[in-house]
């Protein structure tokens, strides 16, 4: 339908008003064409609705679209002017009273919640300097770092059946992002899926992250964060993997400032803070001064921060879908190679045989 055009970079970044394509919304109706059959019976909700680019779909009760833009609304209904079957466009903030009765839905309706709600990670540090901080009044149970997080836990409170939306697969994959789902996740339970790049909706960015089309189901038992470590992901590329497939760093050593558990004279070296793949195609690894990220490396665990810094050497041939993960390893084969990180890392030159651990490490995941 249309791309966003009325808001300036800035007012963009604020409202997370990126709004989706085509082809992304045929993918979101098809999935919920697989998976429910009556859908006549349902009220299709999209509570951050922009220009109505999710609405367009027939065959449900009743359209509904939100939005706190006004002048996003102004063009959905420039939009849907000759539709005979219009939606029904709602101007308000969806995170303030989310209850049914703002959107117009009684208790028992059936209803079914779509869209690409806004995300915006306050704390981040990339585009900070565009992120407005006075927010627009959120129901403080939905309160998060997060909005998107926000949003999800509206949609829980608003009692959908199901829920196919559009969100970064960092809500589910990292656990401190899913354990502040709360509520959302003792009651959906992720039904079918597929991962997009963000470069569909950034292209110029410096960096890409995995989204996640993602259909819920609303049942009384939920997911916990096993379920999503079992969970086969598929991307678009046809790609799928699991996070069971691969061992992490995490479990071996510290990836935040350690400085209350390692004395200072006990370091042999000092490292930035690691905070997933992504962040190390941008962070330093080895640092010679202080600061407040920083981590003491110890003897005994020098080869493998070694390990960290020759991965950053390889990570061009990490696929954007592992951005938010940990930084893989096969701890076995590193252990076979130590000597030859040590090296590797030190020389900055990476051998045929470092080359190798990380061909057969990613597998059918390794980039040329
Ligand atoms: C990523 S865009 C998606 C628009 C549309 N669903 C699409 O995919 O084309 C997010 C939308 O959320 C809206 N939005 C942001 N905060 C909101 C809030 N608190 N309540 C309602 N809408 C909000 C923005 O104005 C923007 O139109």
């Amino acid at each position: 339908m249309t791309i966003q055009t009325h808001l300036n970079k800035i007012q963009t970044i604020n409202q997370g008003s990126f709004y989706t394509p085509d082809f992304v919304v045929e993918i979101v109706h098809s999935m919920l064409a697989n998976h429910i059959k009556n859908t006549k019976d349902y009220i299709l909700l999209d509570s951050s609705c922009g220009y109505g680019n999710f609405l367009t779909l027939q065959g449900f009760k009743v359209r509904i679209g939100a939005d706190i833009d006004k002048q996003a609304l102004k063009q959905a209904r420039e939009n849907f002017k000759d539709f005979t079957q219009k939606p029904l466009l709602l101007h308000t903030n969806s995170l303030h009273q989310a209850q049914r009765q703002k959107f117009n839905l009684t208790q028992n309706d059936k209803l079914i919640i779509i869209g690409n709600p806004p995300y915006n990670d306050k704390t981040s540090i990339v585009q900070n300097h565009l992120k407005n901080s006075d927010c627009v009044p959120v129901d403080s149970h939905l309160k998060a770092r997060d909005i998107g997080i926000s949003f999800l836990r509206s949609f829980d409170a608003l009692r959908a059946d199901y829920i196919c939306v559009l969100h970064p697969l960092s809500y589910l994959i990292k656990e401190s992002n899913f354990k502040s789902l709360r509520n959302f996740i003792k009651h959906y339970c992720l039904i079918d899926s597929i991962i997009i790049s963000s470069a569909i909706f950034c292209p110029k960015s410096m960096g890409f992250f995995p989204i996640i089309i993602a259909l819920y189901k609303r049942d009384n038992q939920g997911m916990d964060y096993n379920f999503i470590c079992d969970f086969i992901f598929y991307t678009i590329e046809g790609k799928s993997f699991k996070l069971n497939d691969f061992d992490f760093i995490a479990k071996y050593i510290d990836k935040y400032p350690n400085k209350k558990r390692v004395d200072s004279r006990q370091k042999v070296a000092m490292f930035y803070t690691l905070r997933d793949i992504n962040a190390l195609r941008r962070s330093k690894t080895f640092i010679t001064k202080e600061n407040t990220n920083t981590i003491y490396v110890a003897k005994e665990k020098y080869s493998l921060y070694c390990y960290v810094d020759v991965f950053k050497m390889m990570i061009t041939h990490i696929p954007y879908y592992f951005g938010n993960c940990d930084i893989l390893i096969d701890f076995k084969k590193f252990q076979a190679l130590e000597s030859a990180f040590i090296k590797a890392s030190e020389s900055k030159i990476l051998s045929p045989e470092i080359e190798d651990y990380f061909r057969k490490l990613l597998g059918k995941h390794y980039e040329d």
